[in-house]
């Protein structure tokens, strides 16, 4: 099995049936191939790569596929399903509004959208005064490029300069891509755009004996080095919540100083909250954690439920820049997408899943500091806030590929009932539903040490 590629043969497996768990069958499931099969012939292989399970109905924290096996999910489906799989008030509330024929009014006015508007706004923290809806994460990090830009001509600076950071991650499409991910994911684009400037990521390890707030003023140093002003040729800072593949976290006095920077420089602070919003890491949004205030919020993932919902918070007077009509979109603020977020919303407040993500978060670090001292070195070490971690492995105690051993404990875990974010790197990420039961938290929790040690030791 090489990084990516997993095998499709069906193998035998333990049978498992617990409370939580049921594999009955050999895994990948009878028929899985024929399926997959079906997907490598008529769609791009872009979208392929995840592992040999075939997803036919969801609850709470439970995946089945058709034979009946049912699995952890330790993935919320990469961070949608905050709410819990198929969330019965966010299914009523679509369903009303699908009752009603309105499964779309473009950018007339509806009762939902309004209402949800009002609570999206309230939900955020001050100074959040306005909103605006899309569908995907990367279109609202690409709305949010335009909004610092604009904002950097309002004030006449002379060049739009944004600053993102290495190895962070925002979407897809054009500057989404210019602002995040590795080198070889802009090759692309040809010719990259000269005033978006990367700074390191100030992870603990590269701090060595300098503070957060002496680690990010070693960067701007950097900039003016080569004649960036930033008053006169930068207009934003983008950071994610926290590092996605790697769920690493910044220094809080890193953010703190990056806050002050941005004030005195009349730079936007922005925050891409997309997958670390709505819950994650046991805050409304990640940034609490950094106590700042960031000028603009991207949101997305878990704000809808698994409808596609997407936004962007702000101060009035950075969200009003655009022009009547001109950040509308086909699909923005659609009736379904309203109504799922509403009721998502509510449903955070109800089951009190912000609490609720803290207070489990630390069940999942207390297990997963067991796992890293039982892994024999191979965990180098692991990341965790609230309801989101990441284990990352370590090349040479696991034989020379990392990378290659998380996809091995992946497919045994999937073997096993139990669903982890695989990210194709030498990590594995974690992120149940803020439902989870306590039990089934700790029994996946049990599951992925297992599958770990038989990786590492042998079944
Ligand atoms: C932090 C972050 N930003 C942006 C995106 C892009 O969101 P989408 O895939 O909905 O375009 C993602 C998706 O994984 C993300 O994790």
């Amino acid at each position: 099995m090489s990084a990516g590629i997993f095998d499709r043969t069906p193998q035998d497996v333990e049978p498992i049936e617990t409370a939580y768990r049921r594999i009955s069958t050999q895994i990948p499931a009878p028929g899985t191939d024929n399926l997959l099969a079906i997907l490598d012939h008529n769609e791009s292989r872009s979208m392929h790569g995840q592992m040999p399970i075939v997803w036919d109905r969801a609850h709470d924290f439970s995946v089945y596929d058709r034979a009946g096996n049912r699995w952890i999910d330790f993935t919320s489906s990469i961070f949608v399903a905050n709410t819990g799989h198929g969330n019965r008030a966010v299914k009523n509330a679509v369903r009303a509004v699908l009752d009603k024929g309105l499964m779309h009014s473009y950018a007339y006015a509806s009762e939902i959208r309004a209402s949800y508007l009002e609570r999206l706004v309230e939900f955020a923290p001050a100074p959040v005064e306005k909103a605006m809806l899309f569908s995907s994460g990367t279109e609202a990090v690409e709305a949010a490029f335009k909004l610092m830009r604009m904002q950097g001509q309002k004030l006449g600076k002379e060049r739009f300069g944004i600053i993102c950071l290495e190895g962070n991650y925002h979407g897809r499409t054009m500057a989404a891509q210019m602002l995040g991910g590795g080198d070889d994911q802009r090759t692309w684009m040809g010719t990259q755009d000269p005033d978006v400037h990367r700074f390191p990521f100030p992870f603990t390890w590269d701090l060595g004996n300098k503070s957060g707030a002496a680690y990010f003023n070693d960067s701007i140093l950097s900039l003016k080095e080569v004649g960036i002003d930033p008053k006169k040729h930068l207009c934003g800072l983008l950071l994610e919540g926290y590092q996605g593949w790697n769920a690493a976290f910044y220094p809080t006095d890193y953010v703190v100083a990056a806050q002050q920077w941005c004030r005195e420089n009349d730079v936007l602070l922005a925050f891409d909250e997309i997958q670390s919003g709505f819950g994650r890491t046991g805050k409304k949004f990640c940034f609490e954690h950094y106590n700042v205030e960031p000028d603009l919020i991207c949101c997305g993932k878990g704000m809808g439920s698994g409808v596609a919902l997407s936004g962007v918070l702000g101060r009035a007077e950075i969200m009003d820049l655009p022009d009547i009509g001109n950040m509308s979109s086909t699909n923005s603020a659609n009736p379904m997408a309203c109504a799922a977020g509403l009721a998502t919303i509510k449903e955070i407040e109800r089951l009190n899943l912000i609490d609720e993500s803290m207070r489990k978060g630390r069940i999942l670090r207390r297990e997963l500091m067991k796992l890293q001292s039982e892994s024999g070195g191979r965990i180098s070490r692991f990341s965790s806030r609230g309801l989101v971690a990441a284990l990352i492995f370590n090349d040479e105690a696991c034989g020379g590929s990392a990378a290659g051993f998380a996809d091995k404990v992946c497919l045994r875990a999937l073997e096993s009932g139990l669903l982890v974010v695989r990210t194709g790197r030498e990590s594995i990420k974690i992120g149940p539903p803020l439902t989870i039961a306590d039990e089934a938290l700790e029994e996946g929790l049990d599951v992925l040490g297992r599958a770990i040690a038989d990786v590492a030791w042998g079944a």
